[in-house]
């Protein structure tokens, strides 16, 4: 299942981030707020505990999230972008990263990083990864997370095409995805159309 967090505010900053003269610091900035944004709806459905503490007035049982039971999972290096924005919200997370780089043979996703906080499959794992384009790392990503364990996993991005949506939805039908929007498609070199450009790039300046 697919959720596009159509709200305007984060339509207004995708727009900003697409716009090719907005500058590395800006387009960081504003990820880290349209991370704030879409995680609003990713974790909407998170199970709270309950906190015994004392207001000025009184001692009483109060609603608490358990930041520890959340894992993160970066997909290197884009996917870091999206990871600050998340960890200012859920400071406790764990976090873990995981590496690929696509084969120029075969143009399979190849693993060169993992590591994974422990007991995966007791935690609730956001995987994030700033553009679902063809689709294939986030697919081997998820299928490494479910080989090590993981068995309650959302994927969350900022701009999705529809292949990539395609392929991750066949894989792995039930992980849910969110996205800001899912764009007209790809080029022959595999970017989304009209997207945003290449998001490590523009989030580290490395053009
Ligand atoms: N990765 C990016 O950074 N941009 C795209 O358009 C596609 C994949």
């Amino acid at each position: 299942m697919v959720t596009i967090v159509s709200h305007p505010l984060v339509q207004h900053k995708l727009t900003l981030m697409r716009e090719k003269s907005t500058d590395n610091a800006l387009f960081r900035e504003t990820l880290r707020e349209v991370s704030f944004l879409i995680a609003y709806e990713v974790t909407k459905d998170l199970q709270l505990g309950a906190r015994d503490i004392e207001t000025p007035l009184e001692k009483g049982s109060f609603p608490w999230l358990e930041g520890r039971r959340i894992c993160f999972i970066s997909i290197l290096r884009a996917g870091n972008g999206l990871l600050e924005g998340m960890l200012d919200l859920i400071p406790d997370a764990r976090v873990g990263h995981i590496g690929l780089y696509r084969d120029h043979e075969t143009l399979q996703p190849v693993r060169y990083y993992m590591k994974l906080p422990e007991a995966i499959g007791e935690r609730e794992v956001i995987v994030v990864d700033p553009m679902l384009a063809t689709g294939n790392s986030s697919v081997a990503a998820v299928t490494m997370l479910k080989e090590a364990g993981a068995a309650r996993l959302k994927f969350m991005c900022l701009l999705a095409a529809p292949e990539g949506v395609a392929a991750f939805e066949t894989a792995h039908p039930d992980v849910p995805v969110f996205t800001a929007a899912i764009d007209r498609g790809l080029n022959e070199k595999g970017y989304i159309l009209p997207g945003l450009g290449d998001a490590g790039d523009r989030i580290y300046g490395t053009v």
